[in-house]
């Protein structure tokens, strides 16, 4: 059964669930899960110049028949594309991919690369004012990042997307990001596949019947974390949209914070020095 989009919570007009995208890259495939997860209910896609795949969600949206203005749609510059002239011509290109004239969110991928604070938000600025993006993103910025944005963005950080899951709750960004009226948004919230096994989370799950890794997910969405889980058929599409309806208890999102393992799954070369 089709989910009503009236109950999908939202942050701010952004669904609280959406689908990630990432390594889904054979382009039937990735149409086919995008395509699949809008027939379910999902109205937040997640997807980045450099997973190759924005043509293949285009194709998808496409046939789906969904108004484009129901659907939340993000992208990410790739951290080559970030000096002024490649924000505004690398948009250009997704947005041709994405077969669409606007972008829900752009994010800034990394603080990294051809980043420079001054020279690449002027780009995400423009872009704002002529309403060709809706919000500004930024994903993976430390709280001295997005501090240093306030000299150079006139636009307001709508969303900081970092990694977050059970193994790895993010204590300070959350409660920076909720200090500065900024969404957080959780990449990898199953831990790439981790969560399954987990002894806490196996026990939370069967008591409610449910699985570990919509228990990851009803715990972010009650820490209010948006999710964008990757899921590349229906069954994992499925059981992820259903943790919408696992309400949590007080004593169990306890236990979850209690989890003492420590995991980050994604640390390339080039990410923030802080997270050595
Ligand atoms: N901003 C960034 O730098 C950044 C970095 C990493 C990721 N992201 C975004 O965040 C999204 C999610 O992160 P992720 O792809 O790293 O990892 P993830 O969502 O934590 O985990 C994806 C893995 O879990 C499996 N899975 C999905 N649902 C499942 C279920 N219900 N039961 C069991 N296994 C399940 C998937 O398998 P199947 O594919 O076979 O279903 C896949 O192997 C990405 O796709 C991307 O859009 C952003």
């Amino acid at each position: 059964m089709p989910i009503k989009q009236e109950d999908v919570p939202r942050a701010d007009g952004m669904p609280v669930l959406g689908l990630g995208t990432w390594q889904n890259d054979d382009h039937e495939q990735c149409t086919e899960s995008v395509r699949r997860a809008l027939a379910l209910g999902y109205r937040h896609v997640d997807t980045a110049q450099i997973y190759r795949n924005e043509a293949a969600v285009g194709d998808a949206i496409e046939q789906a028949s969904i108004p484009r203005e129901d659907i939340f749609l993000a992208t990410k510059v790739w951290i080559r594309n970030l000096s002024y002239e490649d924000v505004l011509g690398s948009t250009q290109a997704s947005l041709e991919r994405l077969g669409t004239d606007y972008l829900d969110l752009l994010y800034v991928h990394w603080p990294s690369g051809a980043y420079e604070p001054a020279d690449t938000l002027a780009a995400f600025d423009d872009l704002y004012e002529k309403n060709i993006i809706r919000h500004v993103g930024v994903s993976n910025f430390e709280p001295e990042h997005i501090d240093e944005t306030r000299d150079h963005l006139d636009a307001p950080v709508f969303a900081n997307q970092v990694e977050m899951h059970p193994f790895l709750p993010q204590t300070e960004l959350r409660e920076y990001a909720q200090t500065s009226d900024i969404e957080l948004v959780a990449y990898s919230p199953l831990a790439r596949g981790d969560v399954l096994g987990d002894e806490t989370l196996a026990e939370i799950a069967d008591r409610h019947e449910a699985t570990e890794a919509q228990v990851a997910l009803a715990w972010l969405r009650e820490n209010d974390v948006t999710a964008i889980p990757k899921a590349t058929g229906e069954a994992h599409i499925r059981e992820n949209l259903e943790s919408l309806s696992l309400e949590l208890e007080t004593d169990e999102l306890e236990a979850i914070d209690a989890i003492s393992t420590r995991e980050r799954k994604v640390q390339p070369e080039f990410a923030p020095d802080s997270w050595e």
